[in-house]
């Protein structure tokens, strides 16, 4: 008996690996985690499957139900949205899941900063003007930021920010941001990316405050940085006529020009 931890992607059913939906579809058991994953999703259950939604439930009580499963030998498909590498609650559960001697296994799924980006058709390391992402969230009700992780410090790098959790916090985050990026630093906020109702704002960080209305209060990212602009980027080395690679040795001084496939 296994718990299978999978991301079930931002919204869009389809959004779903293979893998997820392939384990989904041989275990007996579904705990999912509230509204934002799929109904369509839980459709790959097999016929009979238990399908539990856990938002109303603690820790313990999920503990009991994958307890349960465990008695009986029946394998538990643990879906969470996005990815489960970030603010997913897993690692509080493989955690507890280990200290009982009940094996996992872990499937990622498309996180909804990779979904909202998608959405905007935009990259977020354009060369020259960010090369990083930081995924990030401002201080909620239930969780503290360890010291040191501060808007302020993160809006130094000039890095794009893909701010999650926090668009009930607008006001700290635009006064946070703006000393170090400008007022007029594109900002994207993206609610629902890919689901049926997903909005889009465009704005800046000195107009963000009034291009959004109260109806986006939940389940939205605000994505902030030079990249968000979509232009004035160099291009990369990577497609240039002239760069010496790998895959397109330049002369045949190249230090690439003999290399094979078999030496990587
Ligand atoms: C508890 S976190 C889950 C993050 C998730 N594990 C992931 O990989 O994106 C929930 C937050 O993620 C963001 N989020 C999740 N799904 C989203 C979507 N489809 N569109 C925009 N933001 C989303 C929102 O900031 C939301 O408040």
């Amino acid at each position: 008996m296994t718990v299978h931890f999978i991301g079930a992607g931002p919204g869009a059913a389809d959004l779903l690996t293979l893998r997820g939906r392939d384990i989904i579809a041989s275990c007996p058991v579904c705990l999912f985690a509230g509204s934002l994953v799929p109904e369509e999703i839980l459709g790959h259950c097999p016929e009979g499957a238990r399908i539990v939604n856990t938002a109303s439930m603690d820790l313990d009580q999920i503990m009991a139900e994958i307890e349960a499963a465990h008695q009986t030998g029946q394998d538990v498909a643990r879906l969470h949205s996005g990815d489960l590498s970030v603010w997913s609650a897993m690692g509080e559960q493989i955690r507890r899941l280990k200290a009982m001697g009940i094996p996992v296994s872990v499937t990622p799924g498309v996180p909804s900063f990779a979904a909202a980006a998608a959405s905007l058709g935009t990259e977020l390391t354009l060369p020259g003007l960010a090369q990083s992402v930081v995924l990030t969230r401002t201080p909620g009700r239930a969780s503290s930021m360890p010291e040191g992780e501060t808007l302020e410090n993160f809006a130094r790098t000039g890095a794009t920010l893909a701010i999650h959790l926090s668009i009930g916090n607008l006001d700290t985050v635009i006064a946070d941001l703006t000393p170090a990026y400008g007022a007029d630093c594109p900002v994207a906020v993206v609610y629902r990316a890919s689901w049926p109702d997903e909005r889009i704002i465009r704005a800046t960080l000195d107009t963000l405050k009034d291009a959004l209305d109260n109806s986006i209060s939940r389940t939205a990212l605000i994505m902030v940085g030079p990249a968000l602009a979509g232009e004035g980027f160099d291009e990369s080395c990577l497609y240039s006529k002239d760069y010496d690679r790998r895959y397109r040795p330049q002369s045949a001084d190249s230090p690439w020009s003999s290399w094979s496939h078999g030496d990587d």
